[in-house]
């Protein structure tokens, strides 16, 4: 069966990888060429400390990473059985692809959309297939998090949610459904906690390490938000919370202004080399 993801940034790469070790045959799309080839080696390489861990083994890695093929050509998803799509998190450019997907794929293609935030209905107003569309939200980083949270539009059929439940569990993961609002219960949750650490930074109130470690020893959380916030990327945490102030127009959402001068600044965390922490 043929999976297809688009976008190989953080989230397609560990949903590509994901799929592959689970045998199915996925096909990678992102317009830029160049990182589909930095894709190959980020998911090369989280196969390899799998392998050091002993989740898999070589052989498992290499026929795993012949299961993907790399494409910037959106015409090679037409047979896919489901694709997922992992791009910017951004109504108006998730959208266009979804109309593009729609003319590109077969009538039985079901459309996922990994969107932390967007309102699947939203998502499905501009094209036919509103029964075969539906939110499937991986956690970051997708190999190791059980989580999947799936969003039912109004118009998802009960075919699809049943087929994305079951091939949820079938790679692995826990299913758990939720109904269409901004930010879901994932993000709903988790964001605001993000924007108020980077307040009680900016407002200097203790420093980065120190609200990370009070969170982690304090309540227990595995990593603190100012570093979780890195993991995620600083842009996709704007855009998060920007989701929730337009949807549920209450202030209490209001965006941190060091998180918007830091997207400003390209400071977007561990994928740009620096956010609230420097990396390599
Ligand atoms: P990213 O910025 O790392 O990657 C996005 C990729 O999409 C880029 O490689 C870009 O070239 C590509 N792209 C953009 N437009 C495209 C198009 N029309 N066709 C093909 N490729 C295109 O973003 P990331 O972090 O992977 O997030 C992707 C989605 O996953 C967003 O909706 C985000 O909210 C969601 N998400 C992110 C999580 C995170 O921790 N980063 C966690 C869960 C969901």
């Amino acid at each position: 069966m043929n999976i297809g993801v688009v976008g190989g940034g953080t989230m397609g790469n560990g949903i590509a990888h994901v799929f592959a070790i689970h045998n199915y045959n996925v096909t990678l799309v992102d317009l830029n060429s160049d990182i589909l080839k930095k894709s190959f080696s980020i998911i090369g390489s989280n196969m390899a400390r799998q392998v050091k861990k002993g989740i898999i083994n070589n052989f498992q890695m290499e026929n795993s990473l012949n299961n993907i093929s790399f494409s910037s050509n959106i015409n090679d998803l037409h047979d896919s059985i489901l694709v997922v799509e992992a791009i910017k998190e951004d109504l108006l450019v998730k959208s266009n692809l979804f109309i593009q997907l729609d003319k590109v794929c077969n009538n039985n293609t079901i459309l996922a959309s990994n969107t932390s935030s967007i309102s699947i209905n939203k998502l499905s107003q501009s094209i036919g297939r509103k029964d075969k569309i539906i939110g499937m939200h991986f956690m970051n980083p997708v190999p190791v998090m059980k989580l999947v949270e799936i969003i039912k539009g109004n118009a998802t059929s009960n075919n699809t949610l049943d087929f994305i439940i079951n091939i949820s569990k079938e790679i692995n993961k826990i299913p758990i459904m939720c109904n269409d609002s901004p930010g879901f219960v994932s993000n709903r949750i988790l964001m605001p906690m993000i924007n108020e650490a980077a307040y009680t930074y900016m407002e200097g109130v203790a420093d980065v390490e120190s609200i990370d470690q009070i969170m982690k020893l304090g309540m227990g959380h595995p990593m603190g938000p100012l570093k979780l916030a890195d993991l995620i990327g600083i842009d996709i945490c704007v855009n998060i919370m920007q989701v929730l102030l337009d949807g549920f127009k209450n202030k209490k959402y209001n965006i941190c202004p060091l998180l918007i001068d830091m997207v400003n600044n390209g400071k977007l965390g561990v994928k740009s080399g620096e956010g609230f922490y420097k990396y390599n």
